[in-house]
């Protein structure tokens, strides 16, 4: 069977890997793909935000199965342009992607189906901003409605910083576009959660657990990034919890997407806050987590082809979803001044040729340039690492990093440390 794997990150690498242990699959492409993923599966340059390009791709190379990465394609619909043309693929419509493009539509959606989240105030002008505010303690939240790569949550210390924060939303000089929709959020404190449930329309069930470490710097300080590593253990949340989170969350949000007439098929990956008044949505994302994926897919023991299968055919609930028990972890090799100025084009060195099955390089944003493996992006590779236990899996993934060099990389030395501690 020939399968196509959208996107050209992390996250995709351990797609296709993940891909490459099922004897169902005889060819995998990936679009656009990136240096490492060139060693698994034919790259073909087309864009994640290129609808036409992809819709195109799909029509010329018949591929059995498209799998949707990244938020960018299904947020332009790309799911539904597939499905309409009879194409069989794993990832939810533009509609359920609202889940995750739109925070507002999020907050309301939680809302009604009561789904435990911070207190918010949704404003289309900076007076609705100003008056809403006087509601709010600080620290107060400001949240940007639509995608934004991360860059759109201001945690903010006073009324006129946040007040400042969403101005810049509304005009456009803090995301490069004018955002039409804000969001102000009750500040709320505890360790955050990854939860990723598989649904298919009707049912919910759980894959894993893990927790991304967002921030740059050591101790979790410096501005917020993609995702600098992640841990995935058994313990990360006890039995009663996920079964918690399960019922009370992801299957909330099934049955309320299906009563709204836009049925939720794919990962749903929510983003929580373990408060002191117990667990509250942060966000809902429609897709896998990245780095979080490369962590958790390396524990994954089921066959994931049958993951996106049981997904688009409505039968999760007749699958069983088999996780190595132990730990694993993701490490993120990052270029000098992410995130915010980096350069990219720097030779990569260190790389072993051959991939153990318990650590596994994979490459979030590097090229091949000239016969060389180059930098080519604020992430540059996630190393990943599955063991017994927590130590050892970071313990191995740290031995391969120390291998690996290029000019200006950087990496937190802390990641799954609070969860030795
Ligand atoms: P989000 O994109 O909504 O997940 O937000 C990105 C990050 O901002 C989260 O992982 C949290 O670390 C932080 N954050 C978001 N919302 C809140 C909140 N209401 N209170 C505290 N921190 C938050
Ligand atoms: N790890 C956070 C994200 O994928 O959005």
């Amino acid at each position: 069977m020939k399968v196509l794997v959208i996107g050209g990150g992390g996250r995709e690498h351990a797609l296709v890997w993940a891909l490459r242990k099922s004897e169902q699959v005889t060819e995998i492409l990936c679009a656009p793909g990136n240096g490492g993923i060139a060693q698994l599966a034919r790259c073909i340059p087309v864009g994640p935000g290129n609808l036409h390009e992809m819709v195109n791709l799909v029509a010329v190379e018949q591929p059995n199965l498209t799998i949707v990465g990244p938020e960018l394609p299904l947020s332009v619909g790309l799911v539904d342009e597939l499905t309409k043309r009879g194409h069989r693929v794993f990832g939810p419509t533009q509609a359920a992607a609202k889940l995750e493009t739109s925070k507002a539509f999020a907050k309301e959606f939680m809302q009604r189906h009561d789904i435990p989240t911070a207190a918010y105030a949704l404003c289309t002008t900076l007076d609705e901003v100003r008056e809403e505010l006087t509601r709010f303690t600080v620290p107060v939240v400001v949240k940007a409605s639509g995608l934004a790569a991360g860059k759109g949550v201001v945690i903010c210390e006073t009324h006129l910083q946040a007040e400042e924060a969403a101005a810049q939303m509304f005009s456009g000089v803090l995301l490069g576009t004018q955002e039409t929709e804000v969001v102000i959020e009750e500040f709320l404190t505890g360790e955050e959660l990854s939860f990723f449930a598989l649904c298919d329309g009707t049912h919910a069930i759980e894959i894993a657990s893990a927790q991304d470490h967002k921030r740059i710097g050591e101790g979790d300080t410096g501005p917020n990034t993609g995702g600098m590593g992640a841990y995935s253990t058994d313990g990360i949340a006890t039995p009663a919890m996920r079964q918690w989170l399960l019922r009370n969350v992801a299957q909330r949000v099934v049955d309320g997407m299906n009563s709204k007439g836009s049925p939720f098929k794919g990962i749903l990956f929510v983003g929580i806050m373990m408060t002191p008044r117990g667990p509250m949505v942060l966000e809902f994302n429609t897709r896998f987590g990245d780095p979080e994926t490369e962590a958790i897919l390396l524990r994954l023991e089921t066959d994931i082809l049958d993951l996106f299968n049981a997904s688009i055919d409505g039968t999760a609930n007749e699958l069983i979803i088999r996780m190595r028990a132990g730990a694993s972890v993701s490490i993120i090799a990052a270029s000098g001044g992410y995130p915010v100025k980096y350069a990219s084009g720097k030779p990569i060195a260190g790389l072993s040729a051959s991939s153990s099955k318990d650590v596994v390089v994979f490459h979030s944003g590097t090229t091949i340039k000239d016969g060389q493996l180059v930098t080519a992006g604020g992430r540059v590779l996630a190393i990943a690492a599955v063991a017994p236990d927590l130590r050892g899996a970071l313990d191995k993934a740290y031995a391969e990093i120390a291998k690996i060099s290029f000019d200006g990389m950087q990496y937190r030395r802390d990641i799954g440390h609070r969860a030795l501690e």
